[in-house]
């Protein structure tokens, strides 16, 4: 069992859980995940680790409420355990193959787009101990739903903005982009964006207009976690990829975006004939 030692409520319906799983903490690098299981009937859900402490045995992972299975790991609280915490899985970000040397010399900008803010925050959390400060936008669609914000600032230079305009720049992840390339004439050697698919998919092409090559970090839908099922299959450069054993990063500029967010929405059931989600009374809607 993984006990859940703090829990905090981010924004409605986001809540950060710090879990003791000390195996999962020692070997845990940034751009790596677990699967986590709520108890003997739960389902196995992906989660991106978001922070880690080897030496306190702790793995942060952030979930947002959006079906039965988030809902029922958001209603859990501190004490309480999971019945299985894997990992961790998958790859961690290409940047760690790269020198001290050859990061120092990169001009690296995140895009982070809502949730996707956490686990963009170990990735620049570890390049900030290599020496390295790297630009962090970070999109929401409004203020209240900004996660992060203030332990990004302790270890990057941060760009925020707001569909709704209610702070920072006005308007989406991309027009950020632009306008930092553009108008404040930074020049940047390398992107990552994590977020949801559609902004991955929008944050790339950006990206490709100003020639910056640019990793994303897939959240197909997983079932074993180990490359057996298939079901987290992403076709990249035209070759089926396995998102779970060889991402969850790829390269942006070869993702086929539209296929990615066809087979995501394969299983959206109909809200209405699903799980009572007002039933769950313990998250700020
Ligand atoms: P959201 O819909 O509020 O979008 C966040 C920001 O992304 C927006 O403010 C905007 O700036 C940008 N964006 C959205 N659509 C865009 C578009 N068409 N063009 C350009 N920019 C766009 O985000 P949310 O509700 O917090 O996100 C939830 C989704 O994120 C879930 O589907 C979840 O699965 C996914 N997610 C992905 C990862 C990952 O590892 N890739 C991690 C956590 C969450
Ligand atoms: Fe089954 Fe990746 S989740 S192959």
């Amino acid at each position: 069992m993984f006990k859940i030692i703090r829990k905090r409520v981010l924004a409605p319906n986001i809540t950060e859980m710090r879990v003791l799983a000390p195996a999962v903490a020692e070997s845990a690098r940034p751009g790596q995940f677990v699967i986590v299981l709520t108890d003997k009937y739960g389902e196995r859900i992906p989660l991106t680790i978001c922070d880690y402490s080897p030496e306190e045995g702790w793995v942060t992972i952030v979930t947002q409420s959006i079906g039965y299975s988030t809902t029922k790991i958001n209603c859990m609280e501190e004490g309480d355990s999971f019945a299985d915490f894997v990992g961790p899985l998958g790859n961690p970000t290409d940047l760690m193959e790269k020198s001290d040397e050859e990061l120092r010399k990169m001009r690296i900008l995140f895009v982070a787009g809502g949730v996707g803010t956490a686990p963009v925050y170990p990735q620049a959390k570890w390049l900030k101990s290599r020496g390295v400060e790297c630009d962090v936008i970070i999109g929401a669609k409004t203020k209240s739903l900004f996660t992060y914000v203030d332990e990004m600032k302790e270890v990057a230079r941060v760009h925020l903005c707001t569909d709704d305009g209610s702070e920072g720049f006005h308007g989406m992840v991309t027009g950020l982009m632009d306008k930092l390339v553009e108008q404040d004439g930074l020049k940047f050697d390398h992107c990552v964006a994590i977020g949801p698919m559609i902004m991955m998919k929008f944050a790339t092409m950006t990206a490709k207009k100003h020639g910056i090559p640019t990793m994303v970090s897939l959240n197909a839908l997983m079932v074993d976690g180990t490359g057996m099922c298939g079901a987290c299959r992403v076709s990249v450069g035209g070759k089926t990829r396995f998102t779970c054993v060889e991402g969850p990063e790829f390269d942006g500029w070869e993702v086929d975006f539209d296929e990615a967010m066809r087979r995501q929405n394969m299983y959206r059931e109909n809200p209405k004939t699903h799980w009572e989600l007002k039933e769950c009374t313990c998250l700020p809607k």
